[in-house]
């Protein structure tokens, strides 16, 4: 189907800028969060229908340490722990995947950072 881009720029922020000082990123900027366990970023889906999909994340994270996120819907943890690996750089975007199972109407997906050193900077959600 169709991809939408939520720019993290958009979404709703818990502990976390929106930045532009490392370039690469879609849209306007990326999410920079606390380097703390609980920032989050969290995006509004509105699905016509329930069913599965594709998750896919844009980041940067420019040190050599996995910075995980719990992926939850609508509050509901369906991808624990999912990596987000250093990509080299802080200017070196790359991405990675989680399908979940939407339902129809209204879906919020967060992703909220389980390590010390926080979230990989965010710059999207495809969907
Ligand atoms: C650096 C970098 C930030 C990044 C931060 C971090 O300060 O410039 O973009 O978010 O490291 O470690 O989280």
């Amino acid at each position: 189907g169709t991809i939408n881009r939520l720019e993290a720029e958009n979404a709703v922020l818990s502990q976390g800028v929106v930045e532009s000082n490392h370039a690469g990123f879609s849209g306007t900027g990326f999410v920079n969060t606390v380097n703390a366990v609980g920032p989050y970023v969290e995006w509004t889906v509105n699905a016509t229908q329930a069913g599965t999909a594709t998750l896919t994340f844009g980041f940067a994270n420019g040190t050599t340490a996995n910075r995980p996120v719990d992926v939850t819907l609508n509050g509901a943890l369906v991808r624990d722990e999912l990596a987000f690996n250093g990509t080299g750089a802080w200017t070196t975007y790359s991405t990675v995947t989680a399908t979940v199972t939407l339902v129809a109407g209204e879906n919020k997906i967060r992703a909220t950072a389980t390590t010390a050193n926080g979230a990989a900077n965010l710059d999207y959600l495809d969907i």
